[in-house]
Formats: C-alpha cells, sequence, structure tokens
C-alpha cells in the first residue's frame, strides 16, 4: 500500500491503522529526516514492512514517477494507494499572491491528480484494489475564507468522481474523503482552536480505513458533516455571500 504524505496528520494516522494490520507499507513525505521516524514507528506498529521514499508531490515528473517506484521498491504490484498530502495558507481577509495560488492548486489539485493517474494505470493493469484521495468538505462551495484551497479540492472531487466512473468496470474502487475540521498541524498553522467540531486525526482515520475496507464512493468524516455541507449547499447564493464564513 502506497500513503503519499504520511508524515503528519491525518496521513500518519492512517498509515500506523494498516501497519497495526500487518501491510506493507510505502510511505512519502518531503522530510527525509521525518519520513525516517514515522517508518521506524510504523515497524513498531506491526507492518511487514516499511519503505520509505521522500517526495515533493509538487515536482511533479517525480510525483508521475512515485507509483511504479514504490511498486519496485514493493517487490510487487500495490494493492492501494492512499494520497493524504495537502496543504492550505491562511486566506481569510486576505487575497493571494500569484505564487501562493499557484502553490495551493499545485499541492492540493494538480499534484494529487497526476499520482492519481499514473495509479489508476497501475491499478488497471491488475483489475482490482482501490484508490483514495483526501479532498474537503472545503470543495463542496467556495467560503471567503478559503476558497483557493476549496477551489482545489474541488478540482480533486471531480477529478475522482469521474476516475471511480472510469475504473468501477475495471474493479478499481476510488474513495473521496471530504474531512471537516481536524486537529492537525496544517488546521493549527491556520489558528482553528479546539471546540467540538474540531475531529481527533486518529478517529478520521478509522473511518477512512473502514471506507476503504467498504469500498464506498465518497465520506465525509466525521459523519454530521455531510449534513451540515447539505445545508450549505442548498443556501441561495443571494444569502450565501452575506454570510462571513
Ligand atoms: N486538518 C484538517 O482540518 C483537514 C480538513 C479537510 C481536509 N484536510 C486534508 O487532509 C490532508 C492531510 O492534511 P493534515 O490535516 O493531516 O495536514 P498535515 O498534518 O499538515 O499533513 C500534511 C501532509 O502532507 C504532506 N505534504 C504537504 N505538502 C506536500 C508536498 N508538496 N509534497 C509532498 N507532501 C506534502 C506533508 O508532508 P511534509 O510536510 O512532511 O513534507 C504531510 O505529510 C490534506 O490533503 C488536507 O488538505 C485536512
Amino acid at each position: 500500500m502506497l500513503v503519499v504524505g504520511a508524515t503528519s496528520g491525518i496521513g500518519e494516522a492512517v498509515a500506523r491503522i494498516l501497519a497495526g494490520r500487518g501491510w506493507l507499507l510505502v510511505v512519502t513525505g518531503r522530510d527525509s529526516g521525518r519520513l525516517a521516524q514515522v517508518a521506524e514507528g510504523l515497524r513498531a506498529h506491526g507492518a511487514s514492512r516499511v519503505v520509505s521514499l521522500p517526495l515533493d508531490a509538487t515536482e511533479f515528473g517525480d510525483a508521475f514517477e512515485i507509483v511504479t517506484k514504490a511498486a519496485a521498491s514493493a517487490g510487487g504490484p500495490l494493492d492501494g494507494v492512499i494520497v493524504c498530502h495537502g496543504w492550505s495558507p491562511p486566506e481569510k481577509d486576505r487575497l493571494l499572491s500569484a505564487e501562493e495560488t499557484r502553490g495551493v492548486i499545485d499541492a492540493n489539485f494538480t499534484s494529487a491528480a497526476i499520482i492519481l493517474s499514473a495509479a489508476a494505470a497501475h491499478l488497471e493493469q491488475r483489475s482490482g484494489g482501490f484508490l483514495c484521495a483526501i479532498s474537503s468538505v472545503a470543495g463542496d462551495r467556495g467560503r471567503p475564507g478559503n476558497f483557493t484551497y476549496g477551489s482545489a479540492k474541488a478540482g480533486l472531487t471531480a477529478y475522482c468522481s469521474g476516475l471511480r466512473a472510469r475504473l468501477h468496470r475495471k474493479g478499481v474502487a476510488v474513495l473521496t474523503v471530504k474531512p471537516g475540521y481536524v486537529d492537525t498541524p496544517m488546521l493549527r498553522a491556520l489558528g482553528v482552536g479546539r471546540s467540538w467540531l474540531v475531529a481527533d486525526a486518529d478517529r478520521v482515520a478509522l473511518d477512512i480505513v473502514r471506507a476503504i475496507d467498504r469500498r464506498r464512493d465518497v465520506l465525509y468524516t466525521p459523519w454530521f458533516w455531510r449534513w451540515i455541507l447539505l445545508v450549505v449547499r442548498l443556501l441561495p447564493e443571494a444569502i450565501f455571500k452575506r454570510l462571513r464564513t
């Protein structure tokens, strides 16, 4: 199993659950030192083997090759690819610069689509397995506080929807994960404090692994975000544009 962005937050928590099940894991992150620490932890949790491959997913050539590299390091075809990496800069009350705008779209959409495309080709050949991508509830409707990030996630959600329909006939499941607020370094960097709306990464990771097991299509996690987003999506634009969210 390949986990992209396993050095922190949700990705690390998902990898830990899979390690506990004895999987052979290939994990990636940008920081080699942190990657080595995480790999050590996953071995201690029971992974049958852990291969760590440094990757900056916004180096698109490297991103495209990561699936082939992971399979070569694992010594055989992959059963699944979980794309967890992502980045959200503070966007509230300011417009992002050109460089930041491109950075957000590259980190959350372009790089993820490139990896998923390579992974789809890999799994199509073996007619089985699964893909999982961490999108966000932010992709369901653009809000003033994070619409660049949200639009990149909206692109990822649409990409996964099309890929799911393409791969369905080939026996490959595609899961889109839409978390709400999750207590991770990314959320803390945005200055979001703890509240009942903020879930633990371990709880969200458990939901994700269960949804993979059940070959589900779309997961809102925790569950109540499905209903919050239903209301948010139904609000008329004339009202929505007046909200300070
Ligand atoms: N936390 C939330 O409230 C929340 C809500 C909805 C969706 N999400 C999504 O959930 C996913 C995981 O986020 P998190 O909250 O767990 O954040 P996190 O703790 O900051 O972890 C982000 C992970 O992405 C990796 N990463 C970031 N940019 C990368 C790049 N250019 N190339 C390769 N790896 C990169 C990081 O690796 P290094 O920094 O070590 O390289 C790290 O492993 C993201 O897609 C995020 O958008 C989070």
